[in-house]
């Protein structure tokens, strides 16, 4: 699915699921504008897409942040000329823990990346996007955006309105030529995942009817999918793709 010409922010785009995603929308031909709150794991994927013959600029944001939203979105237009699309992936969890013992900072610092930031990036995106008259966003939502992620209240909370934040912006744009979608991933085996023990990850990948964890490239593939026009027709929509945990 062609992205030839592109313009695209990916946030959180320094490791994980951020990186596979960026290098994927690269190598469909989208000239990628990579964010993360660190520089140089965004210049690392940077670094990535330019050995592999991509366009990618480096534009460090906390998304959790009004003035580095709006600083990452003007110098996105310097750089690539407007937006075309845009993966709102940043993204941060919490220990496990009973609600009533969860530090009020990590309610905050949760609520602030998942959800605010994600309503800031939108925010911006949707302005150019009007403007443009076309458009196509990606949030990364979760799993715990439809269901529960045990012991994890603000997760869970700020996943659900992740997801919501999607469905409503997805109906006010509908008949502007902008669509947004959410994508819901189980476990995703990324580099802060892959530090847990060996016993633990067999676990997850047992609770998993597939009987495996996901990896970042599989959801990075969704991602390129909902935004082209391979996906013209939907929006609104939340995709799980979990190796079938949602069902079991
Ligand atoms: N890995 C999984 O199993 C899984 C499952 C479901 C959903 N997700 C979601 O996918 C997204 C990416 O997860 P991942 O596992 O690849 O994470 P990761 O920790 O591997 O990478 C996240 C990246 O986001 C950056 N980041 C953190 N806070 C930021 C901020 N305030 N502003 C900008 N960048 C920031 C980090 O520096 C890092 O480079 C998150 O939204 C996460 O909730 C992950």
């Amino acid at each position: 699915m062609p992205l030839n010409g592109s313009s695209v922010v990916v946030t959180g785009a320094g490791a994980g699921i951020g990186r596979a995603t960026a290098l994927r929308l690269a190598a469909a031909g989208a000239r990628v504008v990579v964010s993360d709150v660190s520089e140089t794991s965004g210049q690392a994927t940077v670094d990535l897409i330019t050995e592999a013959g991509g366009t990618a600029y480096n534009v460090p944001a906390d998304v959790s942040r009004e003035d580095d939203v709006q600083a990452l979105f003007f110098r996105t237009v310097e750089l690539v000329g407007g937006l075309d699309l845009a993966v709102n992936n940043a993204g941060i969890a919490h220990h496990p823990g009973d609600l009533h013992e969860l530090p009020v900072s990590a309610w905050d610092l949760v609520m602030g990346v998942d959800l605010r930031g994600t309503f800031l990036c939108m925010r911006a995106e949707l302005g150019l996007m009007v403007a443009a008259g076309h458009g196509s966003i990606v949030n990364m939502a979760s799993n715990a955006g439809v269901k529960n992620a045990p012991d994890m209240a603000a997760y869970t909370a700020a996943k659900h309105g992740v997801v919501g934040l999607t469905k409503n912006a997805a109906l006010q744009y509908a008949r502007r030529n902008i669509r947004i979608n959410a994508v819901c991933p189980g476990t995703v085996l990324t580099p802060g995942l892959a530090g847990y023990p060996e016993e633990i990850r067999a676990q997850w990948a047992d609770m998993i009817p597939m009987g495996r964890t996901g990896t970042p490239e599989e959801i990075a593939g969704s991602v390129a999918f909902l935004l082209s026009d391979e996906a013209a027709f939907i929006t609104g929509h939340e995709l799980l793709i979990d190796g079938g945990l949602m069902y079991q």
